[in-house]
């Protein structure tokens, strides 16, 4: 039975929050988006997030936009994943986040995108030394990420190299399945960070969400290994995505 609207423990590393609809999802979302921020500058200074791609993202960031609640003048972005495209393509996860985020105060200096259009092996190297200079052992206060139909998360493909990477916070990843490179996290990386959220709305997800919560940790779906007992993944689902979780 599915207790929408409620937070709840699914195992010792996810919790699982499903509103009865999307906008339920994605208000839900914005608020633990917004709460994590306020948290973070309270006892810290600064909100640290690593923002991604999607379709909830981008509703989220557009919902932020509208909201007048933050001090953005202390919020530093960061992105877990990135394509081969320039900054100004359609299909850059940068582009489409500083499309809603543009109109907002963050100093310039604290928005960090991955260059991956171009010598994506040593930009993959350098942004990860840019996150040695800027931030804690914690790395981030949140990361953004979705789920593919694949169970992919982030640039973490099934079957692909990044999978098994433990001595890098950011790599290039060969994604033969879309005959690519991208640059992402991996999975020590997503580890350290203080949250994790993972946004899955809508029938597309009801199949895979219900393979990758039920599968072991190392199953084919990437996205089975995120949240640790220390840092516990917040899935945020709608009741159609979560339609083949039993609770
Ligand atoms: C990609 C997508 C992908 C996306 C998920 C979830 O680069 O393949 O950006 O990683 O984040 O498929 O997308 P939705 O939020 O649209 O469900």
């Amino acid at each position: 039975m599915l207790i929408k609207n409620t937070l709840v423990s699914f195992d010792e590393r996810r919790d699982l929050f499903v509103a009865k609809d999307k906008p339920s999802a994605i208000a839900f979302a914005v608020e633990n988006w917004i709460h994590s921020a306020q948290r973070a500058i309270q006892q810290r200074g600064r909100f640290v997030v690593a923002l991604s791609g999607g379709s909830t993202p981008k509703s989220i960031y557009q919902a932020l936009a509208l909201l007048q609640v933050l001090d953005w003048s202390k919020i530093w972005l960061f992105w877990s994943d990135e394509r081969a495209v320039p900054p100004d393509h359609p299909d850059s996860n940068y582009h489409m986040a500083m499309e809603a985020l543009r109109p907002l105060p963050i100093p310039p200096s604290q928005i960090f995108r991955m260059e991956a259009e171009a010598d994506i092996e040593q930009n993959a190297k350098k942004y990860e030394e840019i996150l040695h200079r800027n931030l804690d052992k914690h790395l981030f206060d949140l990361v953004m990420l979705g789920m593919g139909e694949d169970g992919h998360t982030a640039s973490l493909f099934p079957h692909t190299a990044a999978l098994t990477v433990e001595d890098r916070l950011v790599v290039a990843n060969h994604v033969p399945q879309k005959d690519c490179h991208r640059m992402t996290f991996t999975f020590p990386c997503i580890e350290q960070s203080r949250h994790v959220a993972i946004y899955a709305l809508g029938p597309s997800k009801q199949e895979i969400l219900a393979k990758v919560l039920t599968a072991p940790i190392q199953s084919p779906y990437p996205s089975s290994r995120l949240g640790t007992p220390e840092h516990k993944a917040l899935w945020i689902l709608d009741s159609e995505a979560a339609g083949k979780i039993s609770l």
